[in-house]
């Protein structure tokens, strides 16, 4: 799935600055896991993966592509049965979908058509779960494949913040539950549904501590609610929504790293909880932080004084709001990353 600072383009380069650095395959925390990707190339390397994020969207992603470890045999049996069910109206039509009338006040995210089988594949894999006809692994794998298949047909330029004004050539497709087979690894891998210091506390020792936190305002919550809502599920009122796009009410998800002045406080509290023996950083200079800010702070947090800096060009795509249609332009960003040894 395309989520705003996703690492998968950038993942030869974190693993070739983690040998360059000579950190030897041992045990790591991604902290701020989001899609996973970083956890998941881990894990293939043979490294003992504990990883953690806020959203219950990163949770599954990261039980379906780091924990879980085996696919079962009947998984694409029952992928084909949740594609294939009799499209039923749920939570996802009445409100983000035109078929939800006055309720979802004409919010184009889905076709009535997917957002009907969205919400029967969602409902049905709900339920298989509470009559325990499918392991935990299964159900992750599924839920994760949910998410991506609705994302794939979504109105949207990438981000959830707004849905285009006429339907889009992807989101006339119809969604599909594909799911991916789960990486094998060589160590049981851990996720956590928790802020990144809180989980660096109950995790201990590791040998890596990976942070890619957000560096701006934008609230991941905000901008991928709709993955957040499938993947939480809903009840009988579903969960309590608010505002033009349906955003979720809560408090939930909200991040205090998307507080420009309180990110040099929460690093400092991040870097005292870990008991990490190097810490690496993904940084872009488009954020809150300055690089000297983020320097002085690993500098003092590391062991002999100081922090080694990496750097590499990469293309990056972006939506282009400008038109309708999922459009991106690419342009040249420039990705950062800080190694420092903390013990
Ligand atoms: C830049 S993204 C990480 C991208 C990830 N490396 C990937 O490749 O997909 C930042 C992530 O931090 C998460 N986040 C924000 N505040 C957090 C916190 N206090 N603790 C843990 N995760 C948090 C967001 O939900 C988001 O998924």
């Amino acid at each position: 799935m395309r989520y705003l600072g996703d690492k998968a383009r950038l993942l030869p380069f974190v693993l070739r600055t983690l040998g360059r650095g000579g950190i030897n395959v041992g045990s790591a925390h991604d902290a701020f896991a989001g899609t996973a990707s970083v956890s998941r190339a881990l894990k293939a390397e043979g490294w003992r993966v504990h990883s953690s994020d806020l959203l219950m969207s990163s949770y599954v992603f990261q039980r379906a592509y780091v924990v879980a470890d085996r696919a079962d045999p009947s998984l694409s049996e029952m992928a084909r049965h949740l594609s294939n069910l009799q499209p039923r109206e749920s939570f996802i039509s009445r409100h983000f979908s035109p078929a939800g009338g006055n309720v979802s006040e004409g919010r184009m995210y889905f076709t009535p058509a997917n957002a009907a089988r969205i919400d029967v594949a969602r409902e049905e894999l709900e339920e298989w779960k509470r009559g325990a006809k499918l392991d935990d692994d299964s159900y992750y794998l599924l839920l994760a494949a949910i998410i991506e298949g609705a994302d794939r047909v979504a109105n949207t330029t990438g981000v959830y913040a707004s849905y285009m004004k006429r339907w889009q050539p992807n989101a006339r497709r119809s969604f599909e539950v594909v799911p991916e087979l789960p990486v094998k690894g060589s160590q049981p891998a851990k996720a956590y549904l928790l802020d990144a210091t809180d989980a660096a506390r109950s995790i201990g020792q590791v040998d890596l501590l990976y942070i890619d936190p957000p560096y701006n305002s934008r609230q991941y919550v905000a901008y991928y609610h709709i993955p957040e809502i499938l993947a939480r599920g809903w009840t009988e009122s579903g969960p309590a929504i608010r505002g033009k796009v349906g955003l979720l009410a809560g408090e939930e998800g909200r991040s205090q790293w998307s507080h420009g002045r309180r990110v040099r406080k929460l690093f400092s509290a991040l870097l005292s909880a870990t008991r990490a023996t190097y810490a690496l950083v993904s940084f872009n200079s488009e954020g809150h932080l300055e690089p000297e800010a983020l320097l002085s702070l690993l500098t003092k947090a590391s062991v002999d004084g100081e922090a080694s800096h990496f750097s590499q060009q990469y293309r990056r795509y972006r939506a282009d709001s400008d038109r309708e249609g999922r459009h991106y332009h690419r342009d040249i960003a420039l990705e950062h990353l800080y190694m420092v040894r903390l013990r």
